[in-house]
């Protein structure tokens, strides 16, 4: 299986996703591309020796459409059979996504369905949850939304912070996505829950 990988930072997710499939996993990198010339995942994804692309969403301006355009034709000739969203950061339109129905996965850093959207941490925290935790799910027109294909928790402390949640998360999202990824790979959509 051809996997392409969608960034817009740091792309650690990209990383322990690509690092995951080796020796007989059925799925292999093909591409990684970002929406923001500058993420430090490019980089990374070099090291790797994974093919990159940059494209630019600010040289559309307000322009969602010819992004996306061009978006697309990247991945028509990098022929992906799965798209994994990891820390991608543009809301993609629903025409968009119907091209690529059941075959794109994201990670999401709550415990869908709760806190859609961004600054899910301060939200958990703001709403006084025991627990938190990211999910990774299909993407389909519904931002956030979509079928739940794993999710990991971990207890929110009494100390804790935005910040705190988000470094203590992390690590369990570079468990879960890989985890995911191997199952969904070979058509297998049984949730993965962490910890085990
Ligand atoms: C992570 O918090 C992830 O949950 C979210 O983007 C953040 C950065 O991820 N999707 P990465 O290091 O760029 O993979």
């Amino acid at each position: 299986k051809r996997v392409a990988i969608l960034i817009s930072g740091g792309g650690s997710n990209m990383v322990a996703l690509a690092q995951s499939m080796c020796g007989d996993h059925p799925a292999r990198p093909v591409l990684v591309l970002s929406n923001n010339p500058q993420a430090g995942g490019l980089a990374k994804a070099r090291g790797l020796h994974i093919p990159t692309m940059a494209i630019d969403h600010e040289t559309y301006g307000v322009d969602r459409t010819g992004f996306e355009a061009a978006l697309q034709k990247a991945l028509e000739t990098a022929r992906p059979d799965i798209i994994c969203l990891a820390g991608f950061m543009r809301i993609l339109s629903p025409q968009f996504m119907e091209k690529w129905d059941g075959r794109m996965l994201n990670i999401h850093p709550s415990l869908l369905p709760k806190y859609k959207g961004l600054h899910t941490h301060a939200r958990a925290l703001e709403a006084g949850d025991a627990e938190h935790g990211c999910t990774v799910h299909e993407v389909t027109a519904a931002l956030d939304d979509g079928p739940i294909l794993g999710q990991a928790r971990i207890k929110v402390q009494p100390d804790d912070t935005p910040q705190t949640l988000a470094d203590r998360l992390l690590p369990l999202e570079h468990a879960l996505y890989p985890a995911v990824l191997a199952r969904f790979a070979c058509g297998d959509r049984t949730p993965v829950i962490l910890p085990a």
